[in-house]
C-alpha cells in the first residue's frame, strides 16, 4: 500500500499535506471531536474498504452500468459489485487471484468465495481508451492511474469515482507543500468535471470524490 511520502528533487523526502478534513469538504463529520464512536458509526479497518465502497456505489449509481475497476488488484471490489448486479471488470497489469473469503458487514459473517471463481479482467495498464466500453470508472487506491482516469472521464463523459491514497506514479505531481488531494480535485476541475465529495466509514484515507 502506498504512503503519501514522495521525493522532491534535491530535497530528500516530503510528506504532502494530508487530505482536507470532512468539515473542510462540507461533509458531515462522524462525531464530535473526542467523542467515542460505537456501533455503525465505529470506524472499520481499512481492509473493509471494498465492501463499503461497493455499498456506496450501489446507493449512488444504477446497477445497469458497466463498471471498470481500475487497478483493481485481486478483484474483490469487482466481485462484490458483480454480486450487486453490475457488469464489473478489473483492469490491472498484475494477475492476482481473488481472496478466498470476505466479511459480509451486514450479517457480520465470513463469506467464502468459491476456489474456481474469477472476475472479468483486462490484463493491461489502464489506458484512456478502455473507458469507451464502460459507463463508470472506479479507482480505489489506484495510484498512478488517477490523472488518466480523469482524462478518460472528461473525454468520454463517463463518471469517475476516485478514492485515492496518494499521487505516487502519476505523470505529474503537486508542488511541494500542496495538498495532493486538493491538487487531484483541481485537475478534475481543470478537465471540466464537476466534483462531489464522499467518505467511507473506514480508518485511514477515507475521503473520495465523484468527478463527472
Ligand atoms: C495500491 S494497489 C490497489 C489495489 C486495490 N484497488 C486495493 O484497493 O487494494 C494499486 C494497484 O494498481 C495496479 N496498477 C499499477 N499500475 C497500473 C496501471 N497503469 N493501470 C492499472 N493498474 C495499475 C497495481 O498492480 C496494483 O494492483
Amino acid at each position: 500500500m502506498c504512503t503519501a511520502i514522495v521525493g522532491w528533487p534535491g530535497m530528500g523526502t516530503h510528506k504532502h499535506l494530508p487530505p482536507p478534513s470532512l468539515e473542510e469538504l462540507g461533509l458531515q463529520s462522524f462525531g464530535m471531536p473526542g467523542e467515542r464512536l460505537s456501533g455503525e458509526r465505529l470506524l472499520k479497518p481499512k481492509k473493509f474498504r471494498f465492501q463499503l465502497l461497493s455499498d456506496f456505489i450501489a446507493t449512488t449509481f444504477d446497477t445497469s452500468m458497466r463498471v471498470l475497476d481500475v487497478g483493481g488488484g485481486k478483484g474483490l471490489l469487482t466481485y462484490l459489485l458483480r454480486q450487486q448486479g453490475y457488469a464489473a471488470c478489473v483492469v490491472e497489469p498484475e494477475f492476482q487471484i481473488l481472496p478466498g473469503k470476505y466479511k459480509d458487514l451486514r450479517t457480520n459473517r465470513r463469506v467464502k468465495i468459491p476456489k474456481d471463481e474469477t472476475v472479468p479482467r483486462i490484463s493491461a495498464n489502464f489506458a484512456v481508451q478502455h473507458a469507451k466500453d464502460f459507463d463508470l470508472l472506479i479507482g480505489l487506491h489506484a495510484h498512478g492511474s488517477n490523472l488518466k482516469m480523469l482524462e478518460a472521464a472528461a473525454r468520454y463523459g463517463k463518471p469517475c469515482v476516485l478514492m485515492p491514497c496518494c499521487v505516487i506514479g502519476e505523470p505529474t505531481t503537486p508542488t511541494p507543500g500542496e495538498s495532493w488531494f486538493k491538487w487531484l480535485v483541481m485537475k478534475a476541475e481543470e478537465a471540466g468535471l464537476g466534483v462531489e465529495y464522499f467518505y467511507l466509514n473506514f480508518k485511514g484515507q477515507n475521503v473520495g470524490f465523484i468527478a463527472r
